[in-house]
């Protein structure tokens, strides 16, 4: 997908929240450590450096909501997060945005902490910023047997 094309998509799902640019999009992924996980109706912008996962993005285009895209998303990237070892993923989310908080908490995340008045809206107000975790498998746990028994 490209990132007029995932602009597009952001445009109509973010009704609260301001989208990104097409050009934001671009030079997010520029970045070596940024993952571009992608369905035709959907996409998802994750950061994974050293042993932490962070979501920048996700939005499924309101047309095919509901339909378990952004769970698709979600899951490939839980399964990324385990290869690369990643201890945690981190997001944030507006307070208001109820069904983000809501698809969140499906998918295991918990509040961290909070953020005032940390997004502006497209309305021009404030909201504070939900930060939200969970914890990922460790596939490479180097739990090497002993030979002492118990
Ligand atoms: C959040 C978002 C990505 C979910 O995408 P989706 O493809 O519709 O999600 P799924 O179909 O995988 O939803 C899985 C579950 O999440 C929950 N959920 C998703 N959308 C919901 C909503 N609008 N209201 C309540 N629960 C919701 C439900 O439990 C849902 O399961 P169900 O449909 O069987 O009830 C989508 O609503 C979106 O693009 N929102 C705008 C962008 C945004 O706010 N992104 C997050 C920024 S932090």
């Amino acid at each position: 997908m490209t990132p007029d094309a995932f602009a597009a998509i952001m445009d109509r799902a973010y009704v609260q929240m301001r989208p990104w640019s097409a050009q934001d999009i671009a030079d997010t992924l520029a970045n070596r450590h940024v993952q571009f996980l992608t369905h035709p109706q959907g996409g998802l912008i994750a950061q994974l450096v050293a042993d932490e996962c962070e979501i920048l993005a996700i939005a499924t285009n309101p047309d095919a909501q509901r339909q378990g895209i952004a769970s698709a998303l979600m899951q490939d990237l839980i399964a990324l997060a385990e290869t690369r070892n990643a201890a945690r993923i981190f997001l944030e989310v507006a307070e208001q945005n109820h069904p983000a908080r809501a698809f969140y908490a499906l998918h295991g995340f918990a509040p961290l902490g909070m953020r005032r008045a940390y997004y502006t809206l497209r309305n021009g107000t404030k909201d504070d910023a939900l930060l939200l975790s969970r914890p990922v498998a460790q596939r490479h746990a180097h739990d090497t047997p002993t030979s002492q028994g118990t």
